[in-house]
């Protein structure tokens, strides 16, 4: 075909789709003007002080993403128990003490054992202020240091897109996996910067699989299934880090008063739900959470509900599933979710080219979350709209997308410690582009 025959097809191919086809600041307008209100009561009435967002809304969005999303999950058990197994005083070459501990939040016969790692800066004389976070492939597998237990739950061992694991055998992890993931995390920076870093394997409090919710925590509590609001595997895992949040105030170590809670994709949507259930946590980071994170499902780009449901049927409760397809359409979104968290300082970051993730979404939540962090007295986020790669943006909301992928880099990582310095350690005016 000639070159004009060809542009005449593609532009009456064009006109033919345009219709149905927004632009991409179409698709922004759209999502912005069709987003509820999360300073509204579902009566309609319109919340205008602190007080009634406490005590009326905040409880109720709870209640909407318990009952529809998240599931419901159990009370502190009596019977939960810990037992601190390991001590060295001069762990990582001298810099750091390191402690594990074993929680049994159902008693000490009854399983599950969550090991949580715990590495605290020697440098620090007093309490230290203190990273939590979940990891994918096990407590050995984010350091080389040959005194870490390794993990005996069940650990996939498919092909990874995170990490060689081929040190799996028959679903359990060997020393070949000690360290496999290091490489996401700079714990000897976050030392030398004066945080205590804690980890867990998240296949310890509940396996990453379809088990109808059968297996390690969820074996505790089968009252919690069988219902539209189960308790699901992100709520076991968020539970799982209000478990260990328990140990840490007991830890004298730690100032208990200070702990950020970091998670990444599947463990970011993760942080996120256990940050606006706990106010314990000060400080709460969602790493490329996407999906049933940060991301805005009414913008309706990358990963939609349906896949989420179909492909990790056990991550989100049977009532979620009324939602498939209808992304748009939704009653609460994912703005309400960052909104739990106010007045509490929250990051959420993306990678530009993870557009399974859809950052300009994960954006969006962050920007309609602002209003609600304002009317608690706190700076919201510096910009309305959507920053340019590498250029940070840091008030009670913080956000950044930096170039690549679906991945945890140095620089995610220094920018989380800035932030932390800032709200930990007086925070100052707020900052656009990392100035
Ligand atoms: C898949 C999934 C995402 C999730 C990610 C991860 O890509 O579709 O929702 O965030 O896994 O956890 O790495």
């Amino acid at each position: 075909m000639s070159t004009p025959g060809l542009i005449f097809f593609a532009a009456v191919g064009f006109a033919m789709l345009l219709p149905g086809m927004l632009t991409a600041a179409a698709l922004v307008e759209d999502a912005v003007a069709t987003a509820p209100d999360p300073l509204v009561l579902g009566d309609g009435t319109r919340v205008t002080t602190p007080e009634q967002w406490r005590e009326r809304r905040r409880p109720e969005l709870l209640e909407i993403f318990r009952q529809n999303m998240y599931g419901r999950a159990p009370a502190r058990p009596a019977a939960f128990v810990w037992e601190v197994f390991d001590e060295d005083t001069h762990a990582l070459g001298g810099k750091a003490t390191r402690r594990q501990v074993a929680l049994y939040p159902n008693g000490r016969d009854h399983g599950p054992r969550v090991d949580l790692l715990l590495y605290l800066p020697n440098q620090v004389t007093g309490p230290a202020p203190t990273f939590l976070t979940l990891n994918f492939w096990g407590n050995h597998a984010v350091t080389a240091d040959p005194g870490v237990r390794i993990t005996t739950s069940w650990m996939e061992s498919s092909a990874k897109p995170y990490a060689d694991l081929s040190g799996v055998t028959n679903g359990q992890a060997t020393a070949a996996c000690r360290g496999v993931n290091a490489r996401q995390w700079p714990i000897e920076t976050i030392l030398a910067r004066g945080y205590g870093f804690a980890t867990m394997y998240r296949g310890d409090i509940a396996p990453d699989k379809f088990d109808h919710w059968t297996n390690a925590l969820h074996a505790a509590f089968p009252e919690f299934q069988g219902r539209g609001d189960n308790f699901t595997t992100i709520g076991a895992w968020a539970w799982g880090l209000s478990r260990a949040m328990d140990y840490l105030q007991t830890d004298r170590r730690v100032d208990a008063r200070k702990v950020a809670v970091f998670g990444w994709s599947r463990l970011g949507k993760t942080s996120l739900w256990a940050g606006a259930n706990d106010e314990r946590f000060a400080l709460v980071i969602s790493h490329e959470s996407g999906a049933g994170g940060a991301k805005l499902f009414r913008h309706g780009v990358g990963e939609n509900i349906e896949r989420l449901n179909s492909v990790f049927p056990h991550w989100f409760c049977g009532n979620f599933r009324q939602f498939n397809n209808r992304d748009k359409e939704m009653p609460f979104d994912q703005h309400m979710l960052i909104s739990l968290i106010a007045p509490r300082p929250v990051y959420v970051a993306s990678a530009a080219e993870d557009l399974h993730a859809d950052p300009t979404g994960e954006f969006l939540s962050a920007r309609l979350a602002d209003p609600v962090y304002r009317l608690l007295g706190t700076p919201g986020l510096p910009v309305t709209e959507w920053p340019p790669v590498s250029h940070p943006v840091m008030g009670q909301i913080g956000y950044h997308v930096r170039p690549g992928k679906h991945d945890v880099e140095t620089y995610d990582w220094e920018q989380y410690l800035t932030f932390a310095d800032r709200h930990f350690h007086g925070a100052t005016a707020p900052t656009v582009g990392g100035k």
